[in-house]
C-alpha cells in the first residue's frame, strides 16, 4: 500500500539517524507546503507535491485528507516502569499533605508497595495493565516507549514482568523495549542485614540477568543508583555483569543525591542517565565528552513538587546529547503524556520548544539504539508520526493541558 497524506498545515522534524548536541538541538526541518508518502510502512517521500517523481506518484493507491494538522514524529518515550500493578494515590495525597516520598518509603510505601502489588498480580493482568496505558500513551502521540520491570524484585516477579511487556508488544498500539531493572531496590526480605543486601545483589548478577538475557527478555540493563538504595560500586558490578550477557546499560542516576552516577554513567557507556536533578558540573561535563545521553525526566520534579529539575540548558550548552521522558510509574510521575514532558521542558526547564521535539523523538530514539529506524520523518525511516490539530508544532507546547493528538500512525498504520 502506499498513501498519500496531503493538506498538512506543515511537518515539523529533526532529521538524521544520529543524536544531536548542543545548537543543533534546535535545528528542525520545517515545511509549511508540503506532503508525506507512506509505503510498506515507511516513509517513501516527504517535501512539495511537485517533486513527487513519476514512479512513486504511478504507486499511490491510498489518500488521506490531513486537514490543515501538523505533522510530527512519533514521540519515542525511553523511560517508563509501565508493567506495575496497583496504584499510590493515597501516598501521593500525604506527600500533598506534607510527607516527603523518603519519609513514605521508610515507612513501607514507595516502590515496596508497588512490589508488593506487582508480585500478587498474574501475567495477563499485568499484560492488561501494559496495554491500557500503551493505548494511553498512543492517545498522547507515542510511538515507542521502553519499559522496565523493577517491582518483582525477585527472579519469577521480574521474569513476570518482562514477559508481559513481550506477550504485550504482540498487541500494542506503541513498540515496547524492554528493560531489566531488578536493581530498582532491595526486596522487602533482603532490607534488614548488609549480608542480605549483599545476597540479593548476588542473585541480580548471578541468577536474574542470565535467566533474562537467556531467554531474551530484555535489550537494556538499568540501575538505581541512590543514597540508600544501590552504591556506585553495586550499580558498577550489576551494568559490567549486564553487558558481558549482551544487556545495554542504562542508569537512573543523581536522581534525589548527587553520587557521581553521570560520570559512572559515561564511563560505563551507558546509553543513558536518566534524571540528573542534582548532576554536579563534573557530571556534566562527562556526559558531555560523551555518547551517553542525558535522559530528563520533568515531570518527576513536577509530581513530586520539587523545585529542583535537572539542569537542561547547562546540560545542552555542555553538548550533553538530551532526551526527554515521562517516567510513568505509580510513585513519582503518573502520567503517560509525552507532550505534558515538553511542556514542563520548555516552562520549567526553559528548553526552546525546538530542543525539546528533537529531545523527544530522534535523541530518545537514539538511547534506545533505533535512530536508524525512527525518530524523525524522513524517507526510508519506519512510518511513526503524530497529526496535531494545530497550524504548527509551537502549538505543541503553546496550547498546553489539553490533546492535540488526532491521529498516530506507527509502520505505516494508524493506531489511534
Ligand atoms: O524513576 N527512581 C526510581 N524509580 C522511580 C520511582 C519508582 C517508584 O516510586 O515506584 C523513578 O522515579
Ligand atoms: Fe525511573
Amino acid at each position: 500500500m502506499t498513501l498519500l497524506i496531503r493538506n498538512l498545515s506543515q511537518i515539523a522534524t529533526p532529521l538524521g539517524r544520529a543524536p544531536v548536541r548542543g545548537g543543533a538541538m534546535r535545528r528542525l526541518s520545517i515545511h509549511d507546503d508540503a506532503v508525506i508518502i507512506v509505503s510498506d510502512g515507511r516513509f517513501a517521500f516527504v517535501g512539495r507535491e511537485a517533486d513527487i517523481n513519476s514512479d512513486l506518484r504511478a504507486a499511490i493507491d491510498h489518500d488521506f485528507d490531513a486537514r490543515g494538522a501538523t505533522a510530527l514524529p512519533g514521540f519515542i518515550d525511553s523511560h517508563t516502569h509501565l508493567p506495575f500493578a496497583g496504584y499510590r494515590e493515597t501516598e501521593f495525597n500525604r506527600r500533598l499533605q506534607g510527607e516527603t516520598y523518603e519519609q513514605i518509603a521508610a515507612s513501607g510505601g514507595g516502590i515496596a508497595s508497588s512490589v508488593h502489588a506487582t508480585r500478587q498480580a498474574s501475567q495477563e493482568e499485568l499484560v492488561g495493565n501494559v496495554l491500557a496505558r500503551a493505548g494511553t500513551m498512543a492517545r498522547y502521540g507515542t510511538t515507542t516507549a521502553e519499559a522496565k520491570s523493577g517491582y518483582g524484585l525477585t527472579l519469577d516477579a521480574e521474569r513476570k514482568q518482562l514477559r508481559a511487556i513481550r506477550d504485550a508488544n504482540e498487541r500494542s498500539p506503541v513498540r515496547l523495549i524492554p528493560t531489566c531493572l531488578a536493581a530498582h531496590d532491595f526486596p522487602p526480605e533482603s532490607r534488614d542485614s548488609a549480608a542480605a543486601r549483599r545476597g540479593y545483589v548476588s542473585a541480580i548478577i548471578g541468577e536474574i540477568l542470565p535467566a533474562v538475557a537467556e531467554e531474551k527478555l530484555a535489550v537494556f540493563c538499568d540501575v538505581f543508583v541512590e543514597r540508600g538504595v544501590f552504591t556506585s560500586e553495586e550499580g558498577d558490578a550489576v551494568l559490567r555483569a549486564g553487558a558481558a550477557l549482551g544487556l545495554i546499560p542504562r542508569m537512573h542516576a543523581d536522581e534525589l543525591s548527587d553520587t557521581d552516577g553521570a560520570s559512572l554513567a559515561a564511563t560505563l557507556g551507558c546509553a543513558s542517565a536518566d534524571h540528573l536533578m542534582q548532576v554536579s558540573d563534573s557530571g556534566i561535563a562527562a556526559l558531555a565528552a560523551s555518547s551517553t545521553v542525558a535522559n530528563l525526566l520533568p515531570a518527576t520534579s513536577f509530581f513530586l513538587m520539587s523545585e529542583r529539575y535537572a539542569p537542561a540548558r547547562k546540560l545542552i550548552n555542555a553538548g550533553a546529547v538530551v532526551s526527554l521522558s515521562t517516567d510513568c510509574n505509580p510513585g513519582t510521575s503518573m502520567t503517560e503524556s509525552m507532550p505534558m514532558v515538553m511542556q514542563l521542558a520548555t516552562l520549567q526547564m526553559k528548553m526552546t520548544v525546538e530542543e525539546s521535539l528533537t529531545a523527544a523523538t530522534l535523541n530518545g530514539a537514539h538511547s534506545l539504539r533505533i535512530a536508524h529506524e525512527t525518530g524523525s520523518i524522513e524517507a526510508g525511516k519506519r512510518a511513526d508520526l503524530v497529526l496535531l490539530d494545530a497550524p504548527n508544532y509551537l502549538h505543541l507546547v503553546y496550547h498546553f493541558g489539553v490533546n492535540l493528538v488526532t491521529r498516530v500512525m506507527r509502520d505505516g498504520v494508524w493506531v489511534v
